[in-house]
């Protein structure tokens, strides 16, 4: 049975205000401080010559931090050793007094606006797109500090310092691997993926790795539009927005020989940052679909179990549980088992059944009958130990046409589940239902049921999931809604499990989750400015006791940010952040953001920032 939260009083700190979209400003409480770890563009391979945004050039940013930073874990060097992450082993570590340490970080796409002057000129379109290109991918950065609790410095020169971008090779396992469905003109075995796309969020593994989810790939690949999962997957005869199909045969799937270049893409890779020479892998028995992130949790006979949300409006929930089990102790050969683990196994897709009457969960503020958005769900199997339980599909069918598979089963439509992610304390399992503007537009599109309880859900909501005997190879739970989001001075549907509406942060689009060790959720959020006028945030939510639905707001990001990667570091007062995207509404002649240097070059229409970066807050 799962242990109950300790009734630590977590982080000390004064609630802040909600933040004016008009801020270009990280905000944070009185007593905190704050400063950029790493900026797009600071070099960090051998070779690599300092930023210079006015000659910026594709070599110099494949040896240079990304853009646009995602999933973000800052990982003690001696995570390469044993099994760690509180009582029920999810990764989410106790964390790190030490020195050394390796930042990890997605770089989920790029905003080409405000990264590049216009341009008319081919060979410099040519160029852009290739930065753009090396901008993309993961970044494995060594950073050190003086002691616990003092800000971090990133390693120029360190041996494990790696970037990762679209033309670095993965190796392919699972059911797809290898499958006619893979290969291509380049890769006739089908093992052998260049490059990962759009990762997302991510979560590291209880043995010391990184799962990153490879979310929106369609957007970089014209198809037929007519194969199989085209339509359901958004993948178009169009050309791109970003234009690589001009640089790449590959991605322009109606070229012959690369009409399965885009089954490539939509996987959970899984990246070894203590091995700066080993091929990422991309794990294909966890299906293919916009996976937003996959986080792990142990369960009492050792399987592991990874949740991932698939991100679209109307898509779902998954769970994996491997076949093999976990090895707990600390030699090299243990490590490398466990790096196995998510290769064979069984995929499940969610079914959520409410109990009270859809008529009156109409998202007008009033509670079902029986108090609670609620129920019962059956993790219904898609693989079982590698198998397809799908009628018409081959287990390689169902890896790389989950979507279709899952569609046949009657799994539920939810609202764009973004992070999902356990307790390390409790075991319970949050899913964060980012929105759904589209819930009950019109006759014909689903309505909302209790699991989603909002038409036309603007501001989304947090699923809390429990698996039945606390056992995450169960293959049923029970679930509540936590949170339905909002502004409660103005939503009456905002809902905070109970707890007193005037007494919470304004909350909107709810998208990574991150838990400290006192077993507090934290939540980033992704899309307030345009919902309740604010500027993306922070926030710490209690999950037990009298506090339970308690939302308080810790920092907020710079003009149209996102908050993403939260890494919660209680002991030490410590708290770290990836700012993605500031300023992505504005164009190279007139920045919106100039975060995080805030330099004023007085050089009217050239680049004074922004730069995504990674940030850290400490008391100071
Ligand atoms: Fe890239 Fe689902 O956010
Ligand atoms: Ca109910
Ligand atoms: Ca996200
Ligand atoms: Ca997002």
């Amino acid at each position: 049975a799962g242990s109950r939260a300790a009734a630590g009083q977590g982080l000390a700190f004064g609630v802040i205000p909600p933040v004016p979209t008009t801020v270009d400003a990280m905000t944070v409480p009185a007593g905190y401080r704050w400063a950029p770890i790493i900026r797009w563009g600071d070099p960090i391979l051998r070779g690599a010559p300092e930023f210079d945004p006015d000659n910026q050039t594709a070599q110099a940013q494949a040896g240079q931090f990304g853009y646009n930073n995602d999933y973000l874990d800052i990982i003690s060097m001696n995570r390469s050793r044993g099994v760690t992450g509180g009582p029920h082993h999810t990764g989410t570590a106790p964390r790190t007094r030490d020195t050394k340490a390796l930042l990890v970080s997605n770089h989920e796409y790029t905003n080409e606006n405000i990264m590049f002057p216009p341009s008319a000129d081919p060979a410099t379109i040519s160029e852009q797109r290739r930065i753009a290109m090396a901008a993309h991918g993961m970044s494995v950065v060594e950073v050190r500090r003086r002691g616990a609790g003092q800000p971090w410095e990133y390693q120029r020169r360190s041996a494990h310092n790696r970037r990762i971008t679209v033309s670095t090779p993965f190796t392919v396992d699972g059911p797809a691997a290898g499958s006619a469905l893979l290969r291509t003109v380049a890769d006739p075995s089908g093992t052998v993926v260049l490059g990962t796309l759009n990762n997302c969020a991510g979560g590291t593994t209880p043995w010391g790795t990184v799962l990153s989810g490879e979310e929106n790939f369609n957007q970089y690949f014209r198809t037929t539009g007519t194969g199989r999962g085209d339509a359901r997957y958004g993948l178009t005869n169009r050309p791109t927005s970003r234009g690589w199909e001009q640089e790449d045969p590959r991605f322009d799937a109606t070229n012959p020989g690369y009409e399965n270049e885009p089954h490539r893409f939509g996987w959970v890779v899984e990246l070894d940052p203590f091995e700066p020479d080993a091929p990422p892998v991309k794990h294909t028995a966890l299906g293919r679909f916009k996976h937003e992130a996959a986080n792990i949790v142990v369960a009492p006979s050792g399987h592991v179990a990874a949740y991932s949300g698939d991100d679209e409006r109307f898509d779902y929930l998954y769970k994996f549980v491997s076949a093999d089990t976990i090895r707990t102790g600390t030699r090299q050969a243990d490590r490398a088992h466990n790096k196995t683990l998510l290769s064979n196994g069984s995929l499940y897709v969610a079914r959520f059944t409410g109990d009270s009457p859809v008529a009156e969960i109409d998202g007008t503020g009033k509670l079902p009958s029986d108090g609670a958005f609620d129920g019962t769900g059956e993790w219904v199997p898609l693989l079982v130990d590698g198998q397809s339980r799908v009628a018409g599909f081959s287990a390689a069918e169902v890896a790389v046409y989950t979507r279709l598979a899952a569609d046949t089963v009657g799994a539920t439509k939810m609202d764009r589940p973004e992070d999902v992610e356990a307790s390390p304390v409790t075991g319970r399992v949050y899913v964060a239902c980012t929105n759904n503007t589209n819930r009950g537009v019109s006759a014909t599109v689903e309505g909302a049921t209790e699991p989603n309880p909002r038409n036309r859900n603007r501001d989304g909501h947090v699923v809390e999931l429990r698996e039945t005997g606390d056992d995450p190879t169960a293959t049923t739970f029970t679930w509540s809604l936590l949170l339905v989001c909002g502004d409660p001075s103005k939503d009456a549907s905002a809902y905070f499990a109970g707890f007193p509406r005037d007494r919470v942060s304004p909350i909107a689009c709810p998208d990574n989750l991150a838990f400290d060790e006192s077993g507090n959720l934290w939540i980033s959020t992704d899309g307030q400015p345009g919902t309740i006028g604010y500027n993306d945030a922070l926030f710490r939510v209690r999950l037990e006791g009298a506090q339970r639905g308690l939302v308080e707001q810790f920092l907020a990001v710079p003009i149209d940010a996102e908050t993403c990667g939260p890494v919660i570091d209680e002991a030490e007062s410590m708290v770290y952040v990836n700012v993605q995207h500031p300023g992505e509404d504005g164009t190279w002649g007139a920045q919106r953001s100039h975060f995080p240097d805030y330099t004023d070059t007085n050089r009217p229409g050239q680049f004074a920032g922004p730069r995504p970066s990674v940030v850290q807050v400490w008391r100071g």
